[in-house]
């Protein structure tokens, strides 16, 4: 069985497998094509795929052709796929827009999209959100640090004392716990809200405290996902964080309920009385209105930090999906329509669209 890997076609600087996992494929009897420099954005050069045993191919077209499983961060583009000639399966990161999925399955392929999977315990090695979230909850702290015009930890020296700068983080997650650390680890006081009740001992335990809007309140599903919230709870929301963000220099929202759109929690004009200058890195892009009437505050709205830790990313992703080949037959993978979990990412199958969640 061929394993084909082509370079990203998106701004997007991560690569779907590494030569640590091209070893392990290759222990699993399976062949990996991989195209001319896919791996050199991220860090890993041709010669490292080559000893890993890869075979380093100029032509994409013959990949296409040739590969029975191909495996990409997104979807690759519907021209090229309309030329590969032999029916195959292509598992991605993510899942494509409706109209390219449409296009996609009109070359008779099996998609499966990762992204889709549920988030359970026993599939944790293969989720790809929360590896990647992670990853990208840390590149929000770090790019939010960054941009704030003064230092983050409480300095002591011969000139004085300067005290902490004051973080806050909305939606306590994968990606929000993640920078909560950050923040911690570089000094920040930082303070953290969510609508799920369990959210509040995580934060806590990383030594940053909860902001309460309503200790009554729990908006948890049964999928572990956060819940609608009810309106009385919006209107306490909005007070209490806007009390909280006179005194926040950083903010970092991830907040998300499962579905693609994010809440919107932070108007413009709740930002009105933040300190001059301060960050806001809204990673779930919807979560903060652009503070228009405060050109002072640094806003980043960026869907792909993941993509900036490139090379560690990558690594992850390449484990999260070799877990899943080696799960369902490593040489002899083949797409099962009665698995319930194999079931959730499959976007079409045989060129027939199986897509259930909103995508
Ligand atoms: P997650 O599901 O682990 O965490 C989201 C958290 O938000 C949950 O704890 C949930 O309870 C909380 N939440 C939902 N509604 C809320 C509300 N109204 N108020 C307060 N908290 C609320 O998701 P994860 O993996 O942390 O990702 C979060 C979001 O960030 C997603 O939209 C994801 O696509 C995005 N993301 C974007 C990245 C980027 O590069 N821009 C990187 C990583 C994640």
């Amino acid at each position: 069985m061929i394993i084909g890997i082509l370079k990203n076609t998106q701004p997007d600087s991560r690569v779907a497998t590494t030569p640590e996992i091209v070893m392990k494929y290759g222990e699993l009897g399976m062949t990996v094509f991989m195209e001319k420099d896919a791996g050199k954005a991220a860090g890993f050069p041709d010669d490292s795929y080559i000893k890993a045993g890869a075979i380093i191919k100029k032509s994409r077209a013959e990949i296409l052709e040739k590969a029975d499983v191909l495996i990409a961060l997104w979807a690759p583009p519907v021209n090229e796929l309309s030329e590969a000639k032999n029916k195959k399966i292509i598992i991605t990161g993510y899942a494509p827009t409706k109209e390219i999925l449409k296009a996609v399955c009109k070359t008779g392929t099996t998609f499966l999209a990762l992204e889709n999977l549920p988030r359970l315990s026993r599939v944790q090695d293969m989720d790809i959100l929360s590896s990647q979230n992670n990853l990208g909850g840390y590149k929000a702290a770090l790019l939010a640090i960054d941009s704030l015009n003064r230092a983050v930890p409480l300095m002591m020296t011969s000139a004085g004392t300067i005290p902490a700068a004051k973080a806050l983080v909305l939606g306590a997650g994968v990606a929000g716990l993640q920078a909560i650390a950050t923040l911690k680890r570089m000094g920040a006081e930082v303070w953290a809200s969510d609508v799920r009740a369990a959210a509040k001992e995580q934060v806590e335990s990383l030594g940053a405290r909860f902001v309460d809007v309503d200790d009554k309140a729990d908006f948890e599903n049964a999928a572990g996902y956060a819940s609608q919230t009810s309106p009385e709870y919006l209107l306490k929301q909005k007070e209490r964080l806007t009390e909280q963000l006179k005194k926040t220099d950083i903010l970092i929202t991830t907040a998300w309920t499962g579905n693609k759109k994010a809440p919107l929690l932070v108007d413009a004009d709740m930002v009105q009385n933040m300190p001059l200058n301060a960050v806001i890195v809204d990673i779930a892009e919807g979560n903060v209105e652009r503070p228009t009437k405060r050109p002072d505050i640094v806003f980043i709205q960026d869907k792909n930090l993941p993509a900036r830790v490139a090379h560690s990313a990558s690594r992850f992703f390449a484990r999260n999906v070799y877990k899943f080949i080696e799960l369902y037959g490593g040489a002899r993978f083949a797409y099962h329509p009665e698995d319930e979990i194999m079931k959730t990412t499959c976007l079409c199958f045989n060129g027939k669209i199986t897509e259930k969640k909103e995508i």
